[in-house]
């Protein structure tokens, strides 16, 4: 129940936020308020900068203050995994939070969205059935890791993880084997031919870098799917687009289908993400 404001009545909007560092250019104050806004949510969302040395401290003070739910995101995904004093599976298996609930026991729950909001992003927005595609993931740090077990959910026919450190994808596919066929290898060992789905899950985009892989790996039906997002072309789509993929995707859907996640977490409600979409066009 939202409080009731002592001055003038009103009820006093709930209290979200999301927890980061550094934090100002975050896209989800305005997300959730467009959310709040279509869904009648008398709710406010805030930026919150914590430096990684005072998280633990600063997130119970935060839900002591009042705020009801919280997203967490770089670099604090696996301190908020720890604090958590309940967490869903999906969270447990991909050992980061992104999203926290106070319950009314005073419990806080800790979850992940970012799986489900890839896979939400390639099958409600793009309109990709996942049922049987072979499925290349570059990465296998935290980002990777988050999206692993819903990807693997979807009954891939494969899921091939390659890595610039091969064992680290190795030891990251060695955590899923029970949930589908994945396997593991370096950049220049990666078996063909052409991928249905290639996702770009390092940062290496963020260093301005592309790491050098085999032609080959994609085919005219290919969708290659960068999970950063930002204006314009980053190094992994000015890749694809040289290697004539059939589609080339940048993160921002998934970034706006987490956060639906989110809000449904909190408020019980999954919003309509479409007009989030459109709003964002001019910026992508
Ligand atoms: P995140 O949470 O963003 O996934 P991370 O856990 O540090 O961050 O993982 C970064 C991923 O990007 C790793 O897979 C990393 O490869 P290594 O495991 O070999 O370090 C990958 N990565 C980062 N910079 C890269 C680059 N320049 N070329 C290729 N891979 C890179």
């Amino acid at each position: 129940m939202a409080g009731v404001d002592p001055v003038d009545g009103a009820a006093a909007p709930d209290q979200y936020g999301i927890v980061g560092h550094p934090i100002k250019h975050s896209w989800s104050p305005f997300i959730h308020g467009v959310f709040a806004k279509q869904t009648l949510q008398n709710l406010v969302y805030r930026l919150f900068d914590v430096e990684p040395a005072d998280f633990e401290k600063t997130v119970p003070g935060l839900f002591a203050s009042g705020v009801r739910g919280l997203n967490v995101t770089v670099p604090h995904k696996q301190a908020a995994a720890r604090i958590a004093t309940e967490k869903t599976e999906r969270a447990t298996r991909a050992r980061a939070v992104n999203t926290l609930v106070l319950r009314a026991d005073g419990s806080v729950l800790g979850d992940n969205t970012d799986g489900a909001g890839l896979v939400n992003d390639l099958e409600i927005n793009l309109r990709l059935s996942l049922r049987n595609m072979r499925v290349l993931m570059l990465g296998a740090g935290g980002a990777a890791r988050g999206v692993m077990g819903p990807l693997l959910e979807r009954e891939l026919f494969e899921l091939t993880v390659a890595n610039r450190t091969p064992e680290r994808a190795e030891a990251l596919c060695a955590q899923f084997f029970e949930a589908g066929k994945v396997a593991s290898c370096g950049f220049a060992d990666i078996p063909g031919p052409a991928y249905d789905l290639i996702i770009n899950a390092t940062s290496a985009s963020l260093h301005g870098q592309m790491p050098e892989l085999a032609t080959g790996l994609v085919g005219k039906h290919t969708l290659c799917y960068d999970m950063a997002y930002g204006r314009g072309p980053t190094p992994f789509t000015t890749w694809a687009e040289a290697q004539q993929a059939g589609m080339v995707c940048k993160g921002w859907g998934m970034l706006v289908e987490q956060a639906a996640a989110s809000f449904e977490l909190w408020r019980g409600l999954y919003p309509d993400t479409k007009p989030v979409l459109q709003l964002l066009e001019p910026y992508r």
